[in-house]
Order: C-alpha cells, then sequence, then structure tokens
C-alpha cells in the first residue's frame, strides 16, 4: 500500500485540486477528509474546468474510489447540485462513497455564519458564509447530525426535531429568523433518499483497501495556516488541515500515514481577514493577482497577495510532517524583474524563525527577505527542470534550500497537463 497526503500549505487554494487530479490518475482511491463546500478545488483538463467543492478530486477517473470521510461537514443540498452538475457535462460513471459519520450543514447554520460575521463588524473572519462554523460547533456541541442517522427518515425526524428547537431557541435570542421544521423535513428527506446509496462505513472500506495494498490519497482542503489549532486563531477555519488530522478525520490508524505533500503556491495568497506579513498593497500584487486569476473560486473575492513565506511555509512542514513539495502557480512569476522569498521574520529586534501564537505579535513581525532575479521567459510548455531559466531553476533550489524538502511537482499552468514530476511520488 502506498499513502499520501495532499496538504495545503498556506491560507488555502495552493492548487490542491489540481494536483490531486493529476496524482489521481494513478491512485486507486481519492479521501476528502475535512471541510466542506467553503473549498473550492479547480481542475483543467482537456479545456475543461471544474470547480469542485465537497465532491473529492478523483470524481473523474471512473476506475478509482471516491470518499467523503467522517471529517466532512457535509451540505446536502449543495453536494447534489455539485453532483448534478458533473452529471450534466458528463460525468456519469464515477464511485463516491460518503461516510455515515459526515455531519451535515444545515441552512440555519449558513444563517448563523452569516449573522456572526455581521455581529462582529470591523473583527469578521471573513468567512465564506457556508455555515462551516456554525455545523462543527454543533459537532463538539453535540447537537450535529450525521448522516448515518440523516439517510433514516425516523431518526433524521427525531434528530432534526430536537436539535431544532435548541437551534430556534439560539436564534431567537440573537433576533434572528427562525426555521420551520416541516419546511427543513420535508426538503431534506429528498436530499437523504438521494445520498443514502452513497453512504457506508468509510473507515472499514478505508482500512480494507490500505490492507490489501491500494494507493490511497488523502485530499485536504484549506491549509495549514487555516488550521483551528495550529493556524492564525481566530482568523481560520473551524477544522483542521493537517497531516495530523487525516487519520482521525477518516478513522484510520495514523500508521498508515506515510507521505505528505505540501502544495505551496510560488508565492502567497489569502482571502478572509488575518495577518499576512508578505503581503503587497502595489503593483506587483495586482499583477500577480491578475495573472494568476486570484479571486476565490467560492465566493469570487480578491485574494490578498504576498511574496513567498518560508516562514510560513516551514510551519506548515514541521506542523503537518511534509516531506514532499509542490510548487504551484511558478508560471505567474514569469516577467517579475526582482523576486523575494521571506526567509525570517524580526520582532521586537529579535530574529525569529516560527509564528507567534498570539496575533498581537504575528501582525507586528517584518519579514526578512532573499532577494532573487526573476526571468522573462515563458515557462508554460516546459517539461523538464532543465529547461527552466537558470534563475527560475535558481529560485526553485533557494525553496528546497530553506525548507529542507524537496520539490516533487511543478506546476507551470493550470491545466493537467502542465505538471513536471520531479520525484517519484505513488
Ligand atoms: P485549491 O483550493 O488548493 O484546490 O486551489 P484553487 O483551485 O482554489 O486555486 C488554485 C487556482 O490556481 C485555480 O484557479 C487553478 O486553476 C489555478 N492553478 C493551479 N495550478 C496552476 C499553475 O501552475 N499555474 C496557473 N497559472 N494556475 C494554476
Ligand atoms: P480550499 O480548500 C482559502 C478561509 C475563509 C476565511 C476562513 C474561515 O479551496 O483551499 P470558513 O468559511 O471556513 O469558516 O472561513 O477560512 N477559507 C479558505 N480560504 N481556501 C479555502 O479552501 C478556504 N476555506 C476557508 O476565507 O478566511
Ligand atoms: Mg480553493
Amino acid at each position: 500500500m502506498k499513502s499520501i497526503v495532499v496538504v495545503g500549505s498556506q491560507w488555502g487554494d495552493e492548487g490542491k485540486g489540481k494536483v490531486t487530479d493529476y496524482l489521481a490518475q494513478v491512485a486507486d482511491v481519492v479521501v476528502r477528509s475535512q471541510g466542506g463546500n467553503n473549498a473550492g478545488h479547480t481542475i483543467l483538463f482537456d479545456n475543461q474546468k471544474f470547480a469542485l467543492r465537497s465532491i473529492p478530486s478523483g470524481i473523474f477517473n471512473p476506475q478509482i474510489k471516491n470518499v467523503m470521510a467522517n471529517g466532512m461537514v457535509i451540505n446536502p443540498k449543495q453536494m447534489l447540485e455539485e453532483l448534478d452538475g458533473l452529471i450534466a457535462r458528463g460525468i456519469t460513471n464515477f464511485q463516491l462513497f460518503v461516510s455515515n459519520r459526515a455531519h451535515i450543514v444545515l441552512p440555519y447554520h449558513e444563517a448563523l455564519d452569516g449573522a456572526f460575521e455581521q455581529f462582529k463588524g470591523d473583527k469578521k473572519i471573513g468567512t465564506t458564509k457556508r455555515g462551516i462554523g456554525p455545523a462543527y460547533a454543533d459537532k463538539a456541541n453535540r447537537i450535529g447530525i450525521r448522516i448515518g442517522d440523516f439517510v433514516n427518515p425516523h431518526v433524521f425526524k427525531e434528530v432534526l426535531a430536537e436539535t431544532l428547537n435548541i437551534k430556534n431557541m439560539e436564534l431567537k435570542m440573537l433576533g434572528l429568523p427562525q426555521f420551520s421544521f416541516a419546511e427543513i423535513y420535508n426538503e431534506y428527506t429528498e436530499y437523504a433518499k438521494r445520498i443514502a446509496p452513497y453512504v457506508c462505513d468509510t473507515s472499514l472500506l478505508l482500512e480494507a483497501e490500505l490492507k490489501k495494498g491500494s494507493k490511497v490519497l488523502f485530499e485536504g482542503a484549506q491549509g495549514v495556516m487555516l488550521c483551528l489549532d495550529h493556524g492564525t486563531y481566530p482568523y481560520v477555519t473551524s477544522s483542521s488541515p493537517t497531516g495530523a488530522s487525516v487519520p482521525l478525520n477518516c478513522g484510520i490508524a495514523p500508521s498508515y500515514i506515510q507521505d505528505v505533500l505540501g502544495i505551496c503556491k510560488a508565492y502567497t495568497t489569502r482571502v478572509g481577514e488575518g495577518p499576512f506579513p508578505t503581503e503587497l498593497h502595489n503593483d506587483l500584487a495586482d499583477y500577480i493577482r491578475e495573472k494568476g486569476h486570484e479571486y476565490g473560486t467560492v465566493t469570487q473575492r480578491p485574494r490578498r497577495v504576498g511574496y513567498l513565506d518560508c516562514v510560513a511555509l516551514n510551519y506548515a512542514r514541521r506542523i503537518s510532517g511534509i516531506n514532499h513539495l509542490a510548487i504551484m502557480l511558478f508560471d505567474v512569476l514569469t516577467g517579475i524583474e526582482k523576486l523575494k522569498i521571506c526567509y525570517a521574520y524580526e520582532l521586537d529586534g529579535q530574529v525569529i524563525n516560527t509564528i507567534p501564537a498570539t496575533n498581537y505579535d504575528y501582525s507586528r513581525v517584518k519579514p526578512l527577505y532573499i532577494e532573487l532575479d526573476g526571468w522573462q521567459e515563458d515557462i508554460t510548455k516546459v517539461t523538464t527542470f532543465a529547461e527552466l531559466p537558470a534563475n527560475a531553476q535558481k529560485y526553485l533550489r533557494t525553496i528546497e534550500e530553506l525548507t529542507g524538502v524537496k520539490i516533487a511537482l511543478l506546476s507551470i499552468g493550470p491545466d493537467r497537463k502542465q505538471t513536471i514530476q520531479l520525484e517519484e511520488l505513488f
């Protein structure tokens, strides 16, 4: 068996979807382990572009099993819309399995997400307003609804009645409109009927696959810097997108995790609020944003843009056990005269190499940079490392030196074909 965890090593949107789809050509199983439709994973092949939200990025390969694991929070309505969208585009031959222990996202979660953001005003997180935080909060508060209960109409009736009772009290206290039991129940039992055929104990499925020697790819959503525990709290998502979270979120033994592939843009982006030391507010940021189409897949918000931050990358490496790197959107850096990579921060006159725990400190760090010469040549059709301009090679080698991790994949365009494999993975 062989397992690889695809982990976002920055603030999300690093290109995890592209890499998962690329490696899914040779995998046996692809597993989405956490998050929900706050994710937007873009995939391009044969002149077709797809933006997946909750469905795993292995869905285009009919040979492989796609698993939505217990760590996810699944919006049934959105999931079915996504599935119908795929089917309408001819993706009809797929294998999909949904964990009976995953939680569901209901309309009151979305309403509460929006309301909390509004209450927070200036201090808002900048969430995707997809109800992710409130759904995970209900899970922790033991008033969530799991897929296994959802697809049994009798059990769903009971748990929805109990939960909605509490949620409506909460909504009332907050001065927000309440939800009708009958409306949710009638609408969502129809969704449950359609989801039921995909539901199973995915922990059993995964162990059986791993035991028989399958190649299993775990597709992370978000990124380590958005981790609930290790990210820039509270400007984070409500799950853990780290390599360490995969066994828990999938119901497998930690010893099954072998390799962790850290997905990293050649620069940095962030959507939503929170500290971002290498952020740029100049023409270069605009150039990168336009060239890299840096607008959110889910919310269309312009992404904040900055230089590559190897302190954050090293932090993600340490927290997640990243032992291979995939450098993405490398083509976007073509045409920039001087490039910078942050190798350390300065805080109160001290050089530091890690992420401070408090935003009070993190928002005060000053990035220290290595400056490198850029390149002008088009690299979007290059197929080997040797063909890259010398300065482009130098940029990549600098990342390897600063992290001590080899680059296994290099992405020089959004298409599946624009991928250079430098190290063996599967
Ligand atoms: P994910 O959430 O990590 O899957 O990443 P997103 O799909 O949200 O964002 C990555 C964006 O970069 C998408 O629009 C991809 O199509 C695009 N992309 C991925 N790799 C490359 C690349 O090497 N070059 C360019 N120009 N775009 C890329
Ligand atoms: P993928 O998988 C980038 C960000 C939001 C916000 C914070 C909390 O496509 O990389 P949430 O809705 O999760 O409560 O929002 O996290 N965020 C993402 N940013 N990519 C994502 O997913 C994200 N998922 C959540 O913008 O700052
Ligand atoms: Mg994304």
